[in-house]
């Protein structure tokens, strides 16, 4: 299955167009991360009286908990201008030098997918982020010489899934790092609440509360289950969405009660069933599941981790009582002896 043919998938879908309009556009309708918040509040202030560029931000996190959002908070909190451009979608190392030589002082560049840029304009960004600074080669052989411009004093903000795989040089150079946390319940309640009104979206307290203990911890999701099952509610002839035209909605998009979907099920299923509740490594896992280690590692795992249905040990994934649970399948003796050994690794440690 690909990852885009999933319902729940944190990644950004087409019917996720209607996004921005929901997007908080202050740190007050941001919901949640506080202690991110917190932070960025001071140091946006401290900036601001100082008349300095904010030091450079990472936000890292799954997909779709509100690190492009928050970038577009930050930059309208220093009051300056938003450059958006994405890892990948920078070729070459002088695709970024237009970027950086075309900012205004103090102005944000967002680089989303930050891990995903190549060497060489990496590279360009280094001197770019320490000194601001770019360094140039005039001509080529013996004659070439290097030159070095200025650059107006900006800000960059990287996100990223993936924060290990960024290289030491570039995360050194970050003074603000800023990790996301999965949303609770009642974070994702508040969130389905303003959105239903922007949309214009009726719902009950109790179908909201629903939605959010099924959205994965995840923003995007809760606002695409709104949407989607706010289609429910019309075709069902409901003026509201309540808890009946969730229970039918969901039951119909085939996430359960914890919104586990589909993939989710057939990953635990895969760890209890094929590798008698593991360990098993990543790319065993993928391989038996065929699905892509990537959004194992990304969207599946974050929240099967959070619900405490799987660990990740030195000997690779096991699958939890939790799990065994959900699945409605009793856990071996042999599986029990496998958690014990693992909880005793780390009470070790
Ligand atoms: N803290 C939040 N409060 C309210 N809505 C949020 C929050 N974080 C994310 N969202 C919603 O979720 C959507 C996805 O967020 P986004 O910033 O695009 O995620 P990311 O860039 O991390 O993948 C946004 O359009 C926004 O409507
Ligand atoms: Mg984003």
């Amino acid at each position: 299955m690909f990852e885009e043919d999933r319902f729940v998938t944190s990644s950004k879908l087409d019917m996720d167009s209607e996004e921005n309009s929901l997007r908080p556009k202050s740190f007050d309708e941001y919901v949640g991360q506080k202690k991110m918040k917190d932070n960025l509040r001071v140091f946006i202030e401290a900036s601001k009286k100082r008349g300095e560029a904010l030091d450079h931000v990472l936000l890292y996190g799954p997909p779709g908990l509100g690190k492009t959002t928050m970038s577009h908070i930050i930059a309208n909190e220093l009051g300056v201008q938003l450059r958006i451009t994405s890892g990948p979608a920078i070729e070459r190392a002088a695709d970024l030098a237009a970027i950086l030589t075309n900012l205004n002082e103090n102005d944000v560049l967002f680089v989303d997918e930050i891990h995903r840029l190549n060497r060489a304009v990496e590279e360009i960004l280094y001197p770019a982020m320490e000194d601001f600074a770019l360094d140039i080669v005039i001509g080529k052989g013996p004659s070439a010489r290097s030159m070095r411009l200025s650059l107006p004093h900006f800000t960059l903000i990287g996100a990223t899934t993936r924060a290990g795989m960024l290289t030491g040089p570039l995360r050194d150079r970050f003074g603000v790092i800023c990790r996301l946390e999965l949303y609770a319940p009642n974070e994702l309640a508040q969130i389905i609440r303003r959105s239903s009104e922007i949309l214009n979206i009726k719902i009950d307290e109790d179908a909201c509360l629903d939605i959010a203990s099924r959205s994965r911890g995840t923003p995007r999701i809760a606002n695409r289950l709104l949407k989607r099952v706010g289609d429910f509610a019309i075709v069902m002839g409901e003026n509201k969405i309540n808890k009946k035209v969730t229970d039918h909605a969901l039951e119909h998009l085939e996430v359960d009660s914890l919104g586990l979907d589909y993939t989710d099920r057939k990953i635990l299923d895969a760890m209890i069933l094929k590798f008698n509740g593991g360990p098993v490594g990543l790319d065993t896992l993928a391989a038996a599941t065929n699905e892509e280690a990537v959004t194992i590692e990304d969207v599946v795992e974050p929240f099967l981790l959070q619900l405490g249905f799987i660990s990740r040990t030195p000997r690779g994934r096991v699958a939890m009582p939790a799990a065994y649970k959900h699945i409605g399948v009793p856990m071996s003796e042999a599986a029990m002896a496998q958690i014990s050994l693992f909880d005793k690794v780390s009470d070790d440690e």
